[in-house]
Parts: C-alpha cells; structure tokens; sequence
C-alpha cells in the first residue's frame, strides 16, 4: 500500500516535471520615438506566433495610451492598473476574437512612471504567473524612456527597438539605446524597421544604427527584420481589425510573419524566463554601482 503510494506521487512529480512548460521568452517592444507602428507590431507578431502555435500574450505597458485594445477592438474592463493595485492578472485578462490573450493599458490619467515601487513588484509578481498559460510575453512599452519603462526594458529577455527610416525616428532610436547603456546592462537588442519603401532601404537603415550603436555605444545590435511600409496597415486600424486577420496576404502582414520566423534564426538569446526577469527588475537594487570594474 506505501509502496503503491510513494510509486504514484513519484509518477505524479516525474509527470509534473515534464509538464513543466518551456522557459518564457520575455520581448520588450520599445521606440525612441512614438508612432513608429511599435503597438501594430507587437499585436501583429503577437497574432503571428499565435498561428505558428505558439502561447504568446501582449501586455499593454503604454499605460494611459491604450492602444492595443483599440488595435484589437476590445473594450477591457480591467487594467494593467488594477493588476499593479492587486487584482489577478488572470482576471484582468482580455481575449481577442482570435483568442489572443492580451492585459490592457488603461486610459486612466496615471501613467507607469506613476506606478510606485510596490505597484511594479506587485506588477511584475502577477505577470510570473503568465507562464502557467503562456510561453512568449510581448511587452508593448511607451515611446522614450522613462524610470518605470527603462526597469521593464532592462529585465525583458530580448529588446525589439522598431524604427522607422526617417531620420528623426533613427536618431531616437539611437538615443534610447543611449540612455539604456547609461542606465545598467542592456539585453540582446534587434531591429525592426518599419515603413521601409523596399528591402533596400530598409538594410541601409538598420546598417546606419548598428553602426553607430558599435562604434559610439560599443553596443552590437541585431536585426530582426522590415516591415514594408503599407496602406494596408492603417485600412486594418481604420476598422479596429488586427492586420493579420483582415488582410493576412498583404505585404506588411508577410513582412510580419518573416519576423516570427527570424526570431530563432539567432540562437544569441537564452530565454531566462520571467523568474529571471523578477530577478532583473528587483534583484539588483543598489548593486548598479560599476558592475563594469568588479574583480
Ligand atoms: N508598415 C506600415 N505601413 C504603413 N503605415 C503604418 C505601418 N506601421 C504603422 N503605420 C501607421 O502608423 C500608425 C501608428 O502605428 P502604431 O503602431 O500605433 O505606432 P506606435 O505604437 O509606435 O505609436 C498606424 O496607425 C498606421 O497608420
Ligand atoms: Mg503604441
């Protein structure tokens, strides 16, 4: 009778531990400047992976800018806001028509640089329980980079910076790199050129800005890919219809879904999964101080 019980729950932990859901992969979306098509992305890559069978969710860290329950069409009843006040992520979960899972912004007047010091712990304590559901975390974040943003930027296991060709996009571009360098470690970085008028421009553009993060940051950045620049994407806006679902043969929907593929063409990523980004957000707290010159 023992023997038959110890035998169970040694199946029971055998059959646990390999139920254990893969490490997630925790991509921060982030732009110098604002309008860029960060939020389009996120949604539509969210949207891709899911069709390639994938667990992704999308949280909406434009906090005060809801833009991705606007791209989606769905009006949430609970926010990133109420999440970082105490509710259950899982509560304040929304689903798109597709079953996209995605936790909303808000529109409220508080933003994240607003959030205190708890609400973030308690923020980032609820999004580790994502990996009960999901495996792949897109981290839609506000333009710039304010301390609250730059704390998620800097725990996320990938950086995503999208940009578009224009100069002013670039040079933005190029200063968030900046002012992450200044502030800590910056994880793996790759670009998305969005808007691009062809491939071309689209290369030239992210040659410019990873030859400029080499030589002035001493940063190598990666690139993820382009997106061509497509009257399609604002006709899906118009209609609060995801990209991907209303005009999936369009070239910026395919630009998107090569996104997806390129995302493990570079195996430089090791996924440290969101106890490693707990550990990032709060576990260095006051050890900053020339990590560069220990030893
Ligand atoms: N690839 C693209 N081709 C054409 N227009 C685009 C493209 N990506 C974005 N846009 C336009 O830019 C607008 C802003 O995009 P959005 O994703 O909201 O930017 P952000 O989140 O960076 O502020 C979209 O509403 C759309 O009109
Ligand atoms: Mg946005």
């Amino acid at each position: 009778m023992m023997g038959d019980q110890a035998e169970h729950l040694r199946a029971l932990m055998a059959h646990r531990q390999s139920a254990e859901p893969a490490p997630h992969r925790v991509l921060a979306i982030a732009s110098g400047k604002g309008g860029v098509g960060k939020s389009n992305v996120c949604v539509n890559m969210a949207l891709a992976l899911q069709k390639a069978g994938q667990r992704p969710i999308v949280i909406d860290a434009d906090v005060g800018f809801a833009d991705v329950e606007v791209l989606l069409g769905v009006r949430p009843r609970k926010t990133i806001v109420d999440v970082a006040q105490g509710t259950s992520i899982f509560e304040a979960l929304e689903y798109h028509s597709s079953g996209l899972a995605f936790l909303s912004a808000g529109n409220g007047l508080l933003n994240i640089q607003e959030f205190t010091s708890e609400q973030m712990e308690e923020l980032v304590q609820q999004m580790q329980r994502l990996h009960e559901k999901f495996n792949v975390v897109l981290i839609d974040s506000g333009a710039g980079l304010t301390e609250n943003v730059s704390r998620l930027l800097h725990a996320a296991d990938e950086l995503l910076l999208v940009t578009t060709p224009e100069p002013t996009s670039v040079a933005d571009a190029y200063a968030l790199l900046k002012m992450l360098v200044v502030r800590g470690s910056v994880p793996p970085v790759r670009l998305v050129v969005n808007r691009a008028k062809n491939f071309t421009e689209g290369r030239l553009t992210a040659d410019k800005l990873c030859a400029v993060a080499d030589r002035f940051l001493d940063l190598k950045v990666g690139v993820l890919g382009y997106v061509l620049d497509d009257a399609h994407v604002s006709m899906a806006v118009k209609r609060q219809e995801a990209l991907l679902d209303s005009y999936p043969n369009s070239q910026a929907a395919r630009c998107i879904e090569q996104l997806i593929r390129n995302l493990d063409q570079q195996e430089a990523v090791k996924p440290r999964g969101l106890a490693g980004f707990m550990e990032r957000l709060f576990g260095r707290r006051g050890s900053k101080t020339d990590a560069g010159h220990s030893a």
